[in-house]
């Protein structure tokens, strides 16, 4: 079951928005995908909070996008592997002109040999613009190249027609695979609200800021494919998070790239939602506030001014100037949030974006320790604030508050959180537990690029030299060896800082 939903019949089916400039597949599957009846992708608050018509955009923008759990969509845009073998149609055999549904083609790929029912899926010429096309694999012969395909035969396929068969197959492993062992915690929508997410600390990641703490990665890029293997192959320990080495490679790949497309739909629309932000219910409040001030500052000073605005005038404004975006930059906007999120998660993957010591690490012995102890207690650095003295996570960041991102509001609880709004405990060093791995080049990178979506920020290139990391990572792995004793020669060094930073 496979329904080609081409651009054109999309950009036909109504009113904007329109999904524009990509080919979307929709991979149906009812039953037996492992994703019960009531299962569907929830929309962000901020989505719930647009005005009427602008909600009306994002949600069917979603929906022609993604799909719902079970009928996914691929927006082929994206750099997911959805999988299936993709060809070209090289030519006809002379001898079967009477059939035209026999052909030569290649494969760019591997082409496996169990393809016979497969689906074929028609990705240019003329067949590619039927929507009522639904193709499938009647036999392939690997030694002449030779497929033979069973479905309508006009109009027919010429040479140079691409093509792919079993498109999005991986992909829908890898929903399965996270219904049956991921949902529980992540949620069906992967916003990290499953039926036990309630139960733990920290919490399940929330996926759809597409922000992940532990990866190889610099600080601006996303979390790689490696990241996600390495996360799902030891788990996260001291957290909730476990290991999966029982899952089979090709199902441990195939859900990496289920987690990397729920990523992408959420960041999506929060991104979308954003730029949707002047439509929201919120904003429209702002406004009559807003009116409501200054005609009372006007009526103050003895004035009289014309009439504040109501909530009813406001939404009427709001729903014109967005009938005017709709039109004129709605879907530039989504294509410019779409080209945005597949170029990140292309970078994610490059050679270029891990990071690797230009240096390989100082020898761990006590001068290097304890330049890195130095380091560790000193002003460029500022470790200590989060960590404490002795690195027990207890540092004075701990016992203040602080200011929600973005924003004027500070949260009602003492201590760090992290971007999900989370309460969030700098890491207690002396235990030597480390969540994104223990080799001294995973603290390297830690140390390198920060953790993302945590207030602990990166030092690499900036305030901190390779070589010095490196004396961090020495000194941070020696805690859990080290005696309660404060790590203090008497230099008076930590007794300054802290006075300083109390203030
Ligand atoms: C028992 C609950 C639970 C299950 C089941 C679970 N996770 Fe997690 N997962 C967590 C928790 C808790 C965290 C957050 C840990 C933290 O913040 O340090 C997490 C974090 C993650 C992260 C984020 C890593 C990062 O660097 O930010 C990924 C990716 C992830 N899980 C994928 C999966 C996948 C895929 C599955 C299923 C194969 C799965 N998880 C199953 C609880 C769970
Ligand atoms: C602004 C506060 C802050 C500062 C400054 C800070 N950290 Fe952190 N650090 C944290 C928080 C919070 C965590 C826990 C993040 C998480 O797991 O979500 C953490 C975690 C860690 C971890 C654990 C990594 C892992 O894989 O579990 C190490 C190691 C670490 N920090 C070292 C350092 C060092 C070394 C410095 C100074 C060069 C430093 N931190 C500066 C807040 C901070």
């Amino acid at each position: 079951m496979f329904r080609l939903s081409s651009m054109s019949q999309i950009a036909k089916s109504s009113s904007p928005p329109v999904v524009c400039a990509a080919l979307i597949v929709v991979l149906c599957l009812l039953p037996g995908c492992g994703v019960g009846p009531q299962a569907e992708f929830k929309y962000r608050d901020s989505t719930h909070k647009l005005i009427g018509d602008a909600q009306k955009a994002m949600t069917k923008t979603l929906q022609e996008g993604f799909g719902t759990p079970h009928e996914l969509v691929a927006w082929e845009k994206f750099p997911i592997g959805y999988g299936g073998a993709k060809g070209t149609v090289s030519g006809k055999p002379a001898a079967d002109s009477a059939s035209s549904q026999l052909l030569t083609v290649t494969f760019e790929g591997d082409a496996t040999n169990t393809m016979v029912g497969a689906p074929l899926l028609w990705l240019t010429g003329a067949r590619a613009s039927q929507t009522s096309v639904a193709d499938t694999v009647a036999h392939f012969d690997p030694k002449t190249n030779q497929l033979k395909w069973s479905g309508m035969s006009l109009p027919a396929p010429v040479s140079g027609d691409k093509f792919v068969i079993g498109f999005g197959e991986h992909l829908k492993q890898g929903r399965a695979v996270y219904m049956k062992n991921c949902m529980h915690c992540h949620g069906v929508s992967g916003d990290g609200a499953g039926p036990t997410a309630d139960y733990l600390s920290p919490r399940p990641r929330d996926y759809r800021l597409g922000v992940f703490k532990f990866t190889s990665t610099l600080a601006a890029e996303k979390i790689s494919r490696d990241d996600l293997h390495r996360i799902l192959k030891h788990g996260i320990p001291g957290t909730y998070m476990p290991s999966f080495l029982l899952l089979g490679e090709k199902e441990t790949r195939s859900v990496i790239e289920y987690v990397r497309w729920l990523a992408v739909r959420g960041e999506f629309e929060k991104r979308t939602d954003d730029d949707l932000a002047e439509f929201s219910v919120d904003a429209l409040e702002d406004t009559v506030k807003k009116a409501a001030a200054t005609y009372d500052a006007a009526k103050k000073s003895g004035e009289t001014p014309a009439k504040g605005m109501t909530l009813g005038q406001a939404m009427k404004e709001a729903r014109e100037s967005f009938a005017k975006f709709q039109s004129d930059e709605l879907a530039g906007a989504i294509e410019d949030t779409a080209t945005f999120l597949a170029d990140a998660w292309t970078r994610a993957d490059a050679d270029e974006s891990v990071i690797l010591p230009t240096v390989s690490r100082v020898v761990d012995e006590a001068t290097s320790r304890e330049r890195g102890r130095l380091l560790f207690m000193s002003d460029k650095t500022k470790c200590y604030t989060c960590h404490g003295m002795l690195g027990k996570g207890d540092g004075l960041a701990t016992e203040d508050f602080w200011k929600k991102p973005g924003s004027e509001l500070m949260y009602s609880r003492r201590g760090l959180h992290d971007a999900w709004g989370n309460p969030l405990r700098p890491r207690n060093l002396t235990l030597g537990q480390y969540r994104g791995g223990r080799r001294p080049v995973d603290l390297f990178r830690r140390i390198y690029a920060g953790i993302k979506g945590t207030p602990m920020p990166g030092f690499g290139k900036t305030a901190l030299k390779d070589e010095e990391i490196w004396d961090v990572v020495n000194f941070v792995m020696s805690l859990q060896f080290q005696s309660t004793q404060p790590p203090n020669t008497g230099s008076g060094q930590m007794a300054a800082a802290e006075t300083k930073h109390s203030k």
